[in-house]
């Protein structure tokens, strides 16, 4: 048959024109000739109709397997260019390829987030469990049923954020959570911290914002004493800062505690040494804490003659800057990416 001449002529052809093309323009250009709609293999493929019947599938199979063929050189020309093309850039020193790659900008947990889950890890190997509570609260929880009633002094501690709905207000602290929970489980035994969002109507400085987290604590039940509360804290922060911290325990007052104490851990910079971190007492102030007022117990379901309790509250941007030597909570939600990327 002497079209099948014809094709292996072709092919030769083809594939000899193919080694000259030496960049893409004489690719596109040799492709057109070839296997494009009008190209020579195009036509030998249309041919087909006009072969006697016995001849047409033994054509018809060898002109597209010259096509997958061509095809096939034709994209291995292409790569051979590209990695010409290549090799002489670096030949050239256009590409350095010692130079280290562009990494992807990846996100990471933000560093309040981060603490948040070191401290509930802490927690949950003590056994408490985590107990949600509204961020905007009623007076009668964030003050009322906190034993701080209108007109109390202690109310000019917790100024804050007002809603339109009178009464209605953003918490101030995570203690409003205490009644939360008490009401839920009472009389049960309750063994819980309260994560979440603050608010204080405050000039913003270095060591206060207007919106910030606690971690409130609260363990009800009969027979829990000062030593469970001392027992605790001193279990949590030192797997927070170490197991050789110290601690202290001041005598403080709240007014849903009684009694109250403030707790302070030995400066971890300095060892107690003292220095500019702890302003040279040796010490840091990292949460408040006190046996839960009788009256707070008996407002949220226990009586107070047959059931005691603990409760503590700490910042996590707090804890953070201590554990981190950060200098400025305002560095937490300024959002620059320069400080956060570093956790
Ligand atoms: N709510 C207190 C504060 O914001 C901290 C605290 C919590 C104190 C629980 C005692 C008991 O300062």
């Amino acid at each position: 048959m002497d079209e099948l001449n014809d094709l292996a002529r072709l092919e030769r052809e083809a594939l000899s024109a193919l080694q000259t093309a030496t960049e893409q323009a004489s690719l596109d250009a040799w492709f057109g000739r070839y296997l494009g709609r009008k190209g020579a293999v195009t036509l030998a493929v249309r041919r087909v109709g006009s072969l006697p019947k016995e001849d047409r599938p033994a054509y018809g199979q060898a002109v597209n397997q010259l096509r997958k063929r061509l095809e096939a050189a034709l994209a291995q020309q292409g790569e051979t260019i590209k990695e010409a093309a290549l090799a002489a850039e670096m030949e050239t020193g256009a590409f350095d390829p010692t130079l280290p790659g562009r990494l992807p900008n990846v996100g990471r947990v933000h560093l309040s987030n981060r603490t948040l889950r070191e401290i509930y890890d802490i927690f949950r190997q003590l056994g408490f469990q985590i107990y949600d509570a509204p961020e905007v609260e009623s007076d009668e929880y964030n003050f009322e049923l906190l034993n701080i009633p209108a007109g109390h002094p202690a109310r000019d501690m917790w100024d804050t954020f007002y809603t339109t709905t009178p009464g209605y207000l953003l918490r101030t602290q995570t203690s409003p959570g205490q009644i939360w929970a008490m009401r839920e489980y009472a009389p049960e035994p309750i063994r819980v911290i309260l994560p979440g969002k603050c608010y204080r109507y405050e000039q913003v400085t270095a060591r206060s914002e207007m919106m910030f987290h606690q971690v409130e604590g609260l363990v009800v039940g009969e027979n829990i004493t000062m030593a469970d509360l001392k027992g605790t804290i001193v279990a949590f922060v030192r797997q927070m800062f170490g197991q050789e911290r110290k601690l202290r325990f001041r005598f403080s007052h709240f007014p849903f505690t009684e009694p109250s104490v403030e707790v302070d851990m030995d400066c971890i910079l300095c060892g107690g040494k003292g220095c500019r971190v702890c302003k040279y007492t040796g010490w840091l102030e990292i949460m408040g804490a006190g046996m839960v007022h009788p009256t707070v117990l008996r407002n949220a379901g226990y009586d107070p003659e047959h059931y005691s309790g603990f409760a503590f509250g700490m910042g996590p941007e707090r804890i953070a800057m201590m554990k981190h030597g950060i200098d400025d909570i305002r560095y937490f939600f300024s959002n620059d990416v320069r400080f956060l990327s570093q956790f």
